[in-house]
C-alpha cells in the first residue's frame, strides 16, 4: 500500500480494480442488494421520530419486527457489533456468573470471551475432524446428551452450526437432548443467516428448536459489516436480562447506517429472496458440472464424504472448501495463485485448502471465474510424492486433540501474566488465546496446558505464513505466572 494514502482512498482504489470477493461481507459489493444513500446523509442519532434501539418503540421496533416475521422466531433483536455482541449477551443471560457451561471446542473466540467475562466453568465437547478435508465435523446429539449426564450442573450448551466451513449439526436432535435435561441451547449460527429462508437452503436453528440463535447478516447476506441478529425462542431465557446485557455490551449510539442496512436487507429478502436463492442453487449446480472433471482439487461437499462416518447433517452450499490435500500444492499456495494470477480473493487459506464464500449476491460471472481458474490450476497440480508433506494434512491432528485444562479460562486470563518465548512454553498454562485467524476459534484457550506438540504445530503455521493471533512477531506468548 502506498504510504500516505488514506484508508478511504485505499478502499476506493481497491473497489475500482478487478479483484473478485469470495469472502465476506455477503453483499459482495453488488449494488443489486439495494444501494443506500451517501452514508453521511443518513448517519444520525436518536432524534425525534427515529426511536432508540435500547428501548425500541417506533421505527426500530417495526424494523426488528420485519426481521422477526421473516425468520419466524419468537423475538428478534438487531445487533450493531456483529454476532460477537449477540454471543456475549446470549451466554451471559443464559448462565449466571460462575455457572458451568458446555461448549463445542471449535466455538468462536467470542464464546470464550463470554466465559471469561462471566467467570464460567467450561466443559468441552470436541468435534471430530472430517479427515478428507481437515475440517471440523458436526456435533452429535448423543455426545451432547452424554456430556450433560456427566456434568449435570451445566446450565447452557453452545455449539456452532454451520461451522465456518459450512458443516451442519443435527440441531433438532441436539435441542431435544438439551431440553430433555432442562438446559438451554444456544446456537451460534453466525454463518447461517441465510438458513430457513428458502427451500433451497437448509433449515436453520430457529426451526430446529434452539433457544437463542445468533446470525451475522454481514457474513452471508447483503448487509453491511457488523450487522447481525439475535433470535429468541421460548421462555427458558429471561428476556429482560437479555435486553439488559444487549444494552451493556453494545454501543449506546448504535449506527443508523448499520440499522438501515439491516432493514434494507430484510426488505430485499422479502421482495427478491426466493428468486435469488433459487438462482444461487442454479449457479452452484452449474459450478459443480464445470468442476466435476477436476482431478487433483476436491471441493468439499457431502458427496465426497461418507455421512456414515461423520456427524454432519448437511453442508451449506455457499461454503466451498477447495482442497489440494495430497498434492504438491499447499492451501496457501493455491490462495496465492488465485489472488496473484486470477485476482480472486478467498475468504481464508488453510494448510490444505482455501475457503470461498458464495452468497445470493454472486452473479453467474463470479461462479464462472472461480470454476475457470480452478480448471486451469488443476492441470498444473501433481499428486504429492511426499507422504509426510505439509499438504498431506497429517499435522492437522492437533485440532481434535484435547489439551489438559488446568483452570477456568477466567482464572487464567485474570491471573498475573508472564511473557515467555514459545520454545519455552511446554508445561506452562496459557493465560491468553492462540487462534488461527480466520476463523478465530482457539487452538489454545486460557487455562490450558501447553505441550510440545501444540507449540510445534503453531510454529509450523507461523513458518508457512498462516495468520496466528496470540504470538508476538518475535515469538513470545503469555502464560500464567509461576
Ligand atoms: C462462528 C462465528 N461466530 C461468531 C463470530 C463473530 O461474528 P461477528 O464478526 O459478526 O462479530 C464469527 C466471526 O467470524 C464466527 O465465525
Amino acid at each position: 500500500m502506498t504510504a500516505g494514502r488514506s484508508l478511504y482512498q485505499a478502499l476506493s482504489d481497491y473497489a475500482a480494480g478487478d479483484f473478485y470477493p469470495y469472502h465476506m461481507p455477503g453483499h459482495k459489493r453488488n449494488p443489486a442488494g439495494g444501494e443506500m444513500a451517501d452514508y453521511h446523509k443518513i448517519d444520525i442519532t436518536e432524534i425525534d421520530g427515529f426511536d432508540n434501539l435500547h428501548q425500541a418503540e417506533g421505527i426500530l421496533k417495526e424494523a426488528q419486527l420485519r426481521a422477526n416475521r421473516l425468520y419466524g422466531a419468537d423475538e428478534t433483536f438487531f445487533l450493531v457489533n456483529g454476532s460477537t455482541g449477540g454471543v456475549l449477551a446470549a451466554i451471559m443471560a443464559a448462565a449466571q456468573p460462575f455457572d458451568e457451561i458446555l461448549l463445542a471446542r471449535n466455538c468462536h473466540k467470542s464464546v470464550y470471551h463470554a466465559a471469561i467475562l462471566h467467570g464460567l466453568i467450561v466443559r468441552y465437547c470436541w468435534p471430530k475432524m472430517i479427515s478428507e478435508y481437515d475440517i471440523f465435523d458436526g456435533v452429535s446429539a448423543e455426545e451432547i446428551g452424554n456430556l450433560l449426564d456427566t456434568y449435570p450442573g451445566v446450565k447452557a450448551v453452545v455449539i456452532t452450526s454451520p461451522t465456518y466451513e459450512g458443516v451442519l449439526s443435527d440441531i433438532p436432535g441436539i435441542a431435544a437432548a438439551v431440553h430433555e435435561r432442562g438446559k438451554i441451547l444456544i446456537v451460534d449460527e453466525a454463518h447461517g443467516s441465510h438458513f430457513g429462508l428458502s427451500s433451497h437452503m437448509p433449515q436453520g436453528a430457529i426451526a430446529g428448536g434452539a433457544d437463542l440463535i445468533i446470525h451475522s447478516l454481514h457474513k452471508t447476506l447483503p448487509a453491511m459489516t457488523q450487522t447481525a441478529l439475535l433470535h429468541v425462542n421460548g421462555d427458558r431465557v429471561d428476556r429482560g436480562k437479555l435486553r439488559g446485557y444487549l444494552s451493556m455490551l453494545q454501543s449506546s449510539s448504535p449506527s443508523y447506517v448499520l440499522m438501515a442496512s439491516m432493514d434494507a436487507c430484510m426488505k430485499f429478502l422479502e421482495e427478491q429472496g426466493q428468486e435469488r436463492f433459487a438462482a444461487m442453487r442454479g449457479h452452484y449446480e452449474s459450478f459443480c458440472e464445470k468442476t466435476a472433471s477436476l482431478e487433483h482439487i476436491h471441493i468439499g461437499k457431502m458427496t465426497k464424504v461418507s455421512q456414515k462416518r461423520y456427524e454432519l447433517k448437511g453442508w451449506d452450499l455457499g461454503k466451498m472448501v477447495i482442497s489440494v490435500k495430497g498434492t504438491n500444492m499447499t492451501g496457501k499456495e493455491l490462495g496465492d495463485v488465485l489472488r496473484e494470477t486470477y485476482h480472486l480473493e478467498m475468504e481464508m487459506t488453510a494448510e490444505t485448502y482455501v475457503l470461498a464464500i458464495m452468497t445470493l449476491m454472486d452473479e453467474a460471472a463470479g461462479w464462472q471465474r472461480l470454476a475457470d481458474a480452478l480448471c486451469e490450476i488443476d492441470d498444473r497440480i501433481e499428486e504429492s510424492a511426499d507422504e509426510g508433506s505439509f499438504a498431506s494434512g497429517k499435522r492437522a491432528a492437533y485440532l481434535n486433540r484435547p489439551l489438559k485444562s488446568r483452570m477456568t479460562p477466567a482464572r487464567a486470563f485474570q491471573s498475573e501474566w508472564e511473557t515467555i518465548p514459545m520454545q519455552e512454553a511446554a508445561g506452562r498454562t496459557a493465560a491468553g488465546f492462540i487462534n488461527l485467524y480466520p476463523p478465530g476459534s482457539p487452538i489454545v484457550a486460557p487455562g490450558e496446558m501447553l505441550d510440545e506438540a501444540v507449540m510445534k504445530q503453531i510454529e509450523e503455521y507461523r513458518r508457512t505464513g498462516l495468520h496466528i493471533q496470540g504470538v508476538s512477531e518475535d515469538g513470545q506468548i503469555v502464560v500464567v505466572a509461576l
